[in-house]
C-alpha cells in the first residue's frame, strides 16, 4: 500500500463531489431528482462566444501550446471589461493574468504567498475551497465570523483583537457566497486599511458581481487597493461558461508576477479557441446582462415561494445566483436537506457546507428552469 501524503489527511473530498454521487445513485434508481444544490449555470453562453470558438479551430497555431499569460487580445479585453463595467484602470501588460477558472487562482495565490505554518483568515460561512487549499499548503485557516446581525460583513473590532502576527492572506468574497450579502463602500475602505495595517494580502473573490446586482463593484476601485489586494474574477457565472474554465486575476505587477511564477510551472496555457470565445463574451453589450438577470429574477421569485412553503425566511436584498434561507428555529441544516431529498427528491445545499455559521440555513441555487422550480413547489 502506498501511503498518500500527510496533507491529504487534513482535507476531505469536496462536499458536492460526494453528494452528487449519492444524487446520481438516487437518479439511477428512478428518483426524479430536482437539483437546486449546485451553482452550475444551465443557460447558454453568448452565441458569439461559441461561434467564434468554432471558427477559430482552423486558425494557424490554434492547437499549439499558448502563452502562459494568455493572448494579448484577451488581456486587452479584460482591461476593457474592467474599465467599462467597474470603472477600474488596469494595465493589460502587467496587472492581469487570465486563469483556468478562478478556483485555480485560489491554489496559485496560496502557493505563491504561503509557507507551512502561516495563517489565513477565512470567512465562516464562505466558499469551502479557501480553507481546503490553505490546509493543502500546510498553512492554517483562522475562521472569522460572518453573521446575519452584521449583514454577513466582518466585525473589524473582533478581527483586531486576534493575534495577526502569522496571518498572510485574508479571503473575502462580495457579493457573498453563500448568503448573497452585498458589501458597502465603508467595508472596502476598512478591509484595505486593515490589510495595509497588518501587512495582510486581501484577496477579493468576485465571481457573482453581475448576477442580480445593480452595482457591480471591484475592490480595485478603492484607494490603495493595488497596494494590498488581488481580485479573482470569472466568466463562469457572468457568461454561463463554467465548463470553459476561464477566469482572471488582477492586481499589481509584483502580485501577478509571483502568481505567474507558480502557474507557469503548473499548466501550459489556455486553449486558443477558449480564449477567442472568452474575448467575445467580454465584449457583450448591456443587453446580455439585462436578459440574463431577467431570467434569474423570475427564478428567484419562484425560489422565494418554495422557501416560504418550506417555512423558511430570507432576505430579499441580496445578489448572486443563490437564495440563502433561514430554517425555523431548532431545525438542523443537514437533517432538513436530507429529509427534503428523501421525501420530495429535491436536492438543496445545507448551510453547514460553508462553515459552522451556516447551521440553521440552507442554500437554493437559481440554476434550474422555472418549470423545475414550479415542479419542486408542487411537490412540497
Ligand atoms: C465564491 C466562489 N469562488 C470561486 C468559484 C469558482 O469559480 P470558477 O468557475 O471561476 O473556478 C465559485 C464557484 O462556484 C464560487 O462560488
Amino acid at each position: 500500500m502506498i501511503e498518500v501524503a500527510n496533507r491529504l489527511k487534513n482535507v476531505e473530498e469536496y462536499y458536492f463531489s460526494k453528494k452528487l454521487r449519492e444524487v446520481a445513485f438516487l437518479k439511477s434508481q428512478g428518483k426524479p431528482i430536482i437539483n437546486l444544490g449546485i451553482g452550475s449555470p444551465d443557460l447558454e453562453p453568448p452565441i458569439k462566444a461559441t461561434s467564434v470558438l468554432q471558427d477559430s479551430l482552423a486558425d494557424e497555431g490554434a492547437h499549439k501550446y499558448q502563452s502562459y499569460q494568455g493572448l494579448p487580445e484577451l488581456r486587452d479585453e479584460i482591461a476593457n471589461f474592467y474599465k467599462k463595467r467597474y470603472k477600474v484602470n488596469l494595465s493589460s501588460q502587467t496587472e492581469i493574468l487570465p486563469l483556468l477558472g478562478s478556483k485555480e487562482g485560489i491554489m496559485h495565490i496560496s502557493m505563491a504567498f504561503l509557507n507551512p505554518g502561516d495563517e489565513v483568515l477565512v470567512p465562516n460561512p464562505g466558499y469551502p475551497t479557501y480553507a481546503a487549499v490553505t490546509k493543502l499548503i500546510e498553512a492554517s485557516p483562522v475562521y472569522y465570523d460572518l453573521t446575519e446581525d452584521t449583514n454577513w460583513l466582518p466585525d473589524f473590532i473582533a478581527l483586531e483583537r486576534l493575534d495577526l502576527s502569522k496571518v498572510k492572506i485574508m479571503w473575502i468574497s462580495y457579493p457573498h457566497m453563500p448568503t448573497g450579502a452585498k458589501a458597502t463602500n465603508k467595508f472596502y475602505d476598512e478591509v484595505i486599511a486593515f490589510g495595509k495595517r497588518h501587512n495582510i494580502l486581501i484577496v477579493n473573490d468576485n465571481p457573482y458581481s453581475f448576477i442580480l446586482n445593480d452595482k457591480p463593484i471591484s475592490i480595485m476601485r478603492y484607494r490603495n487597493a493595488k497596494d494590498v489586494c488581488i481580485e479573482l474574477n470569472s466568466l463562469s457565472k457572468t457568461f454561463n461558461m463554467a465548463g470553459w474554465r476561464v477566469g482572471m486575476l488582477v492586481g499589481n505587477y509584483d502580485f501577478v508576477k509571483a502568481v505567474l511564477q507558480v502557474k507557469s510551472n503548473m499548466d501550459s496555457g489556455m486553449f486558443y479557441g477558449v480564449q477567442k470565445g472568452a474575448i467575445e463574451a467580454l465584449k457583450c453589450s448591456d443587453l446580455w446582462f439585462v436578459s440574463l438577470n431577467s431570467v434569474y429574477q423570475q427564478r428567484r421569485e419562484l425560489i422565494w415561494k418554495l422557501a416560504t412553503d418550506l417555512n423558511c425566511t430570507y432576505d430579499k436584498d441580496t445578489s448572486g445566483m443563490f437564495v440563502w434561507a433561514k430554517l425555523p428555529p431548532h431545525l438542523k441544516s443537514e437533517e432538513f436537506t436530507d429529509l427534503v431529498l428523501k421525501e420530495h427528491s429535491i436536492f438543496i445545499t445545507p448551510g453547514t457546507v460553508f462553515g459552522s455559521n451556516g447551521e440553521g440555513y440552507i442554500r437554493f441555487s437559481l440554476c434550474a428552469s422555472e418549470e423545475l422550480i414550479e415542479e419542486a413547489i408542487a411537490r412540497v
